[in-house]
């Protein structure tokens, strides 16, 4: 089949949907491609980069009469009147906001993918168009917002005197909320962050913010399909205040908050932005639908009469262009490569697939959407249910009983042991049981999160145990010499294993 990539006719629209990697990339899949002449331009893609990469230039003719059509916004009306019938086309369409688009799909007798409907599972993550998208956006929105700030965001002390840090607000922590708090962190700044979605605190804090905490009895409903509701008004209440506060007290206050199908909630209103510090900036990523800000205005840079810029672009992620555009067409690549399951350059649907069944709003002209429910990753998970209560009472029993033996076999062993060794060991095999009974519940509790620096910690105790060990090994008595064996073969496993984890981990985190 043949993919054709036209030329983005929408105004200023700086991406296209393949690079000259990503065409080669579906070229190894069994397409054909041609991309319009100039498609790239704006993305640092020129048309010599495809012709060196191997992959067609044409003209838009040929491209519009391709068996399938690739682009990243939805095709005007004029675009889906060139598309062949029974052409496939692929594109970002908001099918929900759009159901004149779809119709006119539906005529053109088309078949037609969305791919911001991609759903929102763990297996459809390298698909996700939003995603890619929100996050260049996030880290854009610091380097605009750094870009209208007349200072430094990292704190210094110079000879000249001290730079404070900037202190940054990012007001919802989804995908582009998360890139923002990243970006601001690694340049310096103190950075707060608020989500009505308590779950989401620990990823903020995992970014190097502090999540701003509230009555946690008014926010302690999790979400059950990983987005935000409307707030209630206890809710509205509680956060005002807390928004009023935190914003006055920034120098950049970046909005992400967004609840699906609904307008922007308005969360920073006139008088707060009146209480803002001169020089401080606003940049409004909810600025497409309604923005975040009371004085937001679309794609415009407000000043207001306190010297508060407030930016409310909405083109973000295309003013990166050559990245997002990378980005795109990976996760475009990823698509085809579910779509194409004998690598031979042909489009096989399979409607049994819920991330081809979600994004197929139109087929061969018939209409398909909405598609049925997903249950969504970024929901918690739900309990697996078990098989019954008895069952589950039947294998706590065995659980209890079997901790109850080991305690008994290990009760004996130790009087066993006590009775069999010299005076001067009783002491110490006593201290040894009840250091294992402590370290037990104490390792036992420690998070995940910390098992890193606890291996630490155990590291550096092991070095201690190896030393007293080898001390005694030499001791006449054997079982003193057999336990000092022991002793600095365990540790040393912990102190070598402990080594071998900390090579990976760094090893992960180099260059290569
Ligand atoms: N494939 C996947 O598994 C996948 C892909 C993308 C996103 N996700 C998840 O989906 C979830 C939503 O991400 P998103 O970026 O699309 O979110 P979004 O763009 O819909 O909303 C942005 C954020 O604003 C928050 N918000 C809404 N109202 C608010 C208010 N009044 N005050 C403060 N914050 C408010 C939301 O909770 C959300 O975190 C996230 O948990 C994300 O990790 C999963």
């Amino acid at each position: 089949m043949l993919i054709g990539v036209p030329r983005e006719s929408k105004p200023g629209e700086t991406l296209v949907a393949a690079t000259a990697k990503t065409a080669t990339q579906l070229i190894d899949l069994g397409y054909d491609v041609i991309v319009e002449s100039g498609a790239g331009e704006a993305a640092d893609q020129p048309d010599s980069a495809f012709v060196d990469a191997g992959v067609r230039v044409g003209a838009a003719r040929e491209v519009w009469a391709a068996d399938v059509v690739v682009k990243v916004n939805a095709p005007t009306e004029e675009e889906v009147g060139r598309l062949c019938r029974g052409a496939i086309i692929v594109s970002m369409m908001a099918p929900a906001r759009s159901p004149e688009l779809l119709k006119r799909l539906q005529a053109a007798g088309v078949t037609a993918l969305a791919v911001d409907a991609v759903p929102r599972i763990s297996r459809a993550q390298s698909m996700d168009v939003l995603s890619s998208m929100a996050n260049v956006a996030g880290y854009r929105a610091v380097v605009e917002a750094a870009h209208a700030f007349g200072r430094m965001f990292t704190g210094q002390v110079t000879a000249a005197g001290k730079v404070p840090p900037a202190r940054v607000f990012v007001v919802g922590a989804g995908v582009a909320g998360l890139a923002a708090i990243g970006a601001a962190s690694a340049m310096g700044a103190v950075v707060r962050a608020f989500d009505v979605r308590p779950e989401v605190a620990e990823q903020v804090e995992s970014m190097g913010a502090q999540f701003v905490h509230l009555d946690e009895s008014l926010f302690a409903e999790k979400s059950s399909d990983g987005y935000a509701k409307e707030m209630t008004t206890e809710q509205r209440a509680a956060t005002a205040a807390m928004y009023d506060e935190e914003a006055r007290a920034a120098d950049i206050v970046i909005t992400t908050a967004l609840i699906p199908g609904r307008p922007a909630p308005k969360l920073i209103g006139a008088e707060t932005i009146a209480g803002m510090r001169n020089g401080s900036v606003i940049v409004d990523m909810a600025a497409a639908n309604g923005g975040n800000a009371a004085l937001t205005e679309t794609d415009q840079r407000v000043v207001t009469e306190n010297g508060v810029t407030i930016l409310g672009y909405t083109d973000l992620a295309g003013r990166l262009a050559a990245q997002t555009s990378q980005l795109y067409g990976t996760n475009i690549v990823n698509l085809f490569k579910l779509l194409t399951p004998g690598k031979d350059g042909v489009v096989v649907l399979d409607f049994d697939d819920v991330v081809q069944r979600g994004i197929t709003v139109v087929h061969e002209g018939e209409s398909t959407w909405p598609p049925p429910a997903v249950q969504v990753s970024a929901a918690p998970r739900t309990p697996i249910p078990t098989s019954g209560s008895a069952a589950k009472e039947e294998s706590r029993r065995l659980t209890e009983q079997g901790r109850v033996l080991a305690v008994a076999v290990s009760a004996a062993v130790l009087f066993g042991l006590v009775a069999i060794s010299p005076a001067a060991l009783q002491g110490h095999l006593v201290v040894l049981a009840l250091a294992v009974v402590v370290g037990f519940y104490v390792i036992g509790n420690v998070h995940h999160a910390l098992h890193t620096p606890l291996m630490s910690v155990t590291n550096a105790i092991s070095s201690i145990i190896i030393v007293g060990a080898l001390l005694q090994i030499g001791s006449d008595d054997a079982v003193i010499s057999t336990m000092s064996f022991m002793a600095v073969l365990l540790a040393s496993i912990n102190i070598f294993g402990g080594f071998a984890v900390t090579r990976r981990m760094l090893a992960m985190f180099s260059r290569s």
